[in-house]
């Protein structure tokens, strides 16, 4: 079983409105993380008992430091963006599946709050690379990391920077192609990209981490359908947090 560290915070800054990057001391967890993983991070306020999944951005393992870029969803990640380099929190992982490797000419797609373990991804995946992310205006957060390990195209809800409209709308535009996906982001953007993967051919896995709420296997609110019969439940549901949060497209309804 995992067990819980107190990390020590080494800084935290604001990239955009409501969008907070961290990195936190964590040599171990640094070591064994892998990209498309996640950890559970504790509120420090004792009333609220279940902790907070949240994707890895990096990891850092010569340093031993893992980075979190999230978003503010609630009291608990409220109560994370208030701390200051030095201040500490609990945290679990790294947890879940995360992303399979594989030498294929690979799109990585983000949306929104799923763009941070695309950063992690791109550094890791040796091969050609095109990271997709969308956005609603013109507060790209990440794009520019990302420009280092990937090359980069972006759309936009209102237009304000590339394509005007969604990932799949840039992908079209810019008549790009992959033998591979990588997504993470809201389920509408996954379910598109599942029908346009099977529509293409292409291999696809999405990170269902957006459906999650504690990511330990506590709150069961993370239930999804999938094609596998489970031998021992009779049942095809899978908890994204234990089984996943990353599957094949075509094995998961969304
Ligand atoms: Fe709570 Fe899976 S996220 S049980």
């Amino acid at each position: 079983a995992q067990k819980k560290v107190n990390a020590v915070i080494h800084s935290q800054e604001k990239l955009a409105e409501g969008i907070y990057s961290m990195w936190l001391d964590a040599p171990e967890m640094a070591k064994a993380a892998v990209p498309g993983q996640f950890i559970a991070v504790y509120t420090n306020d004792q009333s609220k008992l279940l902790p907070r999944p949240i994707s890895i951005c990096e990891a850092d393992k010569e340093n031993g430091r893992l980075r979190i870029v999230y978003r503010i969803a609630g009291a608990g990640t409220k109560e994370f963006s208030a701390y200051k380099e030095g201040d500490t929190l609990d945290i679990m992982g790294p947890l879940g599946n995360g992303f399979p490797l594989k030498k294929k000419k690979a799109f990585l797609i983000g949306g929104g709050i799923g763009i941070p373990p695309m950063l992690e991804l791109a550094k890791n995946l040796d091969c050609e690379k095109t990271a997709v992310i969308g956005y609603r205006d013109k507060e790209t957060f990440l794009a520019d990391e990302l420009r280092k390990y990937a090359d980069v195209v972006i759309a936009t809800e209102d237009g304000s920077v590339g394509t005007k409209g969604n990932v799949i709308d840039a992908i079209r535009a810019e008549k790009l192609t992959a033998d591979i996906i990588y997504a993470c982001g809201p389920t509408p953007m996954l379910k598109a990209l599942k029908t346009y993967a099977m529509e293409n051919g292409i291999e696809c896995y999405i990170s269902l981490e957006e459906k999650m709420a504690c990511g330990i296997g506590a709150c069961l609110g993370c239930v999804c359908h999938s094609k596998d019969i489970d031998e021992h439940s009779n049942v095809r549901n899978k908890r994204i947090c234990k089984d996943g949060p990353v599957f094949r497209a075509e094995e998961v309804e969304l």
